[in-house]
This record gives structure tokens, sequence and C-alpha cells, in this order.
């Protein structure tokens, strides 16, 4: 019976102490089989035999139960050792985080029109029918609301479709002359290669006193931007139409994938669309009731700036917040 003992006090786990103890203490151990021999044995002797068994059964217990815990203490200070954490260590992969390109992006153009002296302007996104369409000479069931796929709430509110409400609403608050940029987050019922539901616009407004301002003034600041923005290109403005302005423009530059010579990307022409421009329309100044002003406002979407920039190809890839994309701007 000795080898118990020994087998107990030589265990080096918890683990194979458990094995022990069901092999001696078990249904089926060996104390169950000593006891069930007993029964056999000649009954003025089995008394004698129940007594060394019982002692030898409580010897053994006290033997496995004083194993266990020095064995839990030991497994619980090695698991502790092996799972500490040293906070004083280096690491040293830690990722580092970097503006957003479109927020770059903005913050360039904001930073050249505020070197202009343009003041930046900033509203609400929800805003209501008046500021974002009829104030800006966009009557309702007019067909080029259809322009601009809108997201309405109840009651003629809207998600704005452009930064231009900011410029209203300035307009309606200030007398002229104004000078402003509306940076901000705009939204359309929009959704493909090269459109999503949520950009960034920024648009720019001058007012002045009549006759003060031609397209002339607009065409040079406009050239004057875009090389600031994408350093030696051409720029050339195409006509177009804008409810809001008159006459209208759209301004191309020179494809900075080609240098202008053709490629997929400008879709063989050498050029690539960036902004939208004009000379103020009578009837927004008539609905801010501004008289005897004139005034050039242009607006151009930030994400298509970042990706022609930093050649991004898939307009979608700026949205979904990759760290792989992210860290290429530190
Ligand atoms: N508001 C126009 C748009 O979002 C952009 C624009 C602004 C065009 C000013 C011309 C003049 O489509």
């Amino acid at each position: 019976m000795k080898e118990w003992y020994d087998k107990i006090n030589n265990t080096r786990s918890v683990g194979s102490l458990e094995k022990i103890r069901i092999a001696v203490f078990g249904k089926k151990g060996i104390l169950a089989e000593k006891f069930a021999q007993m029964k056999t044995a000649k009954n003025d002797e089995k008394a004698q035999i129940a007594k060394e068994l019982n002692t030898y059964k409580s010897s053994l217990m006290n033997e496995y139960v004083a194993k266990k815990i020095t064995l839990q203490t030991l497994e619980l200070q090695a698991a502790m050792q092996a799972e500490s954490i040293d906070v004083s260590l280096h690491s040293s992969k830690s990722q580092t985080g970097a503006l957003h390109p479109v927020m770059e992006t903005m913050d360039r153009i904001v930073e050249y029109f505020a070197s202009m002296n343009f003041a930046v302007k900033t509203g609400n996104m929800i805003e209501d029918d008046f500021n974002n369409f009829e104030a800006l000479n966009l009557p309702k069931y007019h067909p080029a609301r259809d322009m601009q796929d809108t997201f309405y709430f109840k009651d003629e509110m809207l998600l704005r479709t452009h930064t231009s409400p900011v410029q209203i609403r300035t307009m309606m608050s200030t007398k002229p002359p104004i000078r402003m940029i509306a940076p901000g987050a705009v939204f359309r019922r929009d959704y493909d290669l090269t459109h999503t539901p949520m950009f960034h616009q920024v648009e720019g407004l001058l007012v002045e006193e009549e006759g003060k301002v031609s397209f002339a003034n607009l065409k040079y600041i406009l050239e004057d931007f875009l090389k600031y923005m994408f350093g030696d290109i051409e720029v050339r403005f195409r006509p177009s139409f804008f409810p809001f302005t008159e006459p209208s423009a759209e301004v191309d530059i020179s494809c900075v994938f080609c240098s202008g010579k053709g490629c997929r990307i400008c879709s063989k022409t050498g050029w690539l669309e960036v902004l939208g421009c004009g000379i103020v329309d009578q009837n927004v100044f008539e609905a801010v009731k501004y008289k005897n002003v004139s005034g050039y406002a242009f607006g151009l979407g930030v994400e298509r700036f970042a990706m022609l920039i930093h050649q991004i190809g898939d307009l979608r890839s700026l949205f979904e917040g990759d760290i792989k994309l992210l860290e290429q701007f530190q």
C-alpha cells in the first residue's frame, strides 16, 4: 500500500494527481476493491480489516488533499508568470494615424481660398427646400432639380445636396460685399463606381457692387487655384448650365494621368472635368433681397480632387477606412 503514498508524492501535475485519485478513491478504485474483498473475510476478522482500511483511506486522503493544494498553487504561480505583461517593454510596431486624403485635400483647398481672403462658412446638413433649391432659382417641379437626386424628410426638409444653402444663408444674414467658401458634406441618392450617397464639396461665392465682377475675374482665380492644386496643367472652360449661374461653365484640366495624351481615365479626351462655375443669376440675388450687385460662384467635389491628386482609382476605397490605404498618407 505504500506505493500509493509514493505515487501521490511524486506527482508533478494536477492532471496526473486526478488520475491517481480516480485509481484510489474512485468507484472502481483500489479502496473500493479492498472493501469489497472484506465481505469474503472471516466474521471475526472483518472489524479489524475495516478499521485498518479506514485508517489507511483517511491518511491517503490527507496526503492527496495536501498534494493537490501544493500542485494547484505551483501551477497558478507558473501561469501568472507566463501571462504577465511587462508594461515597460518597448513595442516596436505602433501604427501612426494620418489625415484622411479627403480631409487633407479639403484643407489644401481651404488654405488656398483663405489666403485669397475668402471667409470659411459652414452650415447645417439638414436643410429646407427654400435654402437648398428655391432661393437658388430652382422652383418646385423645375426639371433641373433632377440633376441632384435628393433625400427628403417630412415637411419639405431634406439632406443638403450641395453646400450652396450656406451661401444663401450667409447672404440673407449679411450685407454685401461677400467673399466666402463653404466646405462640407453633401448628400445625393446615388451609388455607383463614381458616386457615393455622401461626399464633400467646397463651393465659393463672391459678391460685389454691380459691374465690379466679371467672368474674367472668375477665370483668373480658378486657373490660379487649379495650378496650385495640380501643378503644371492646362485649364479650359466649357459652356454649361446651372440654374443658379448665367452664364455657366464647366472647367476641365489636362489629364493628370496621361498629361493630355488621352487614356482610359480621361476617356481618350485628354481632359478631366473638375469644377462647375458661373456668374450668379440675378434671380438668386432677388431671392435674398440683394440689389445692384454682381458676383461669381463655383463648386467642386473634394473626393474627385483627392482621387486625381493621389491617383486613386476607385472612389469607394475612400470610404472603406482600410488601414492599408490610409497608411500611405502619413
Ligand atoms: N452647386 C453646384 C452643384 O452642387 C455646384 C456649383 C456651384 C456650380 C456654383 C456652379 C456654381 O452641382
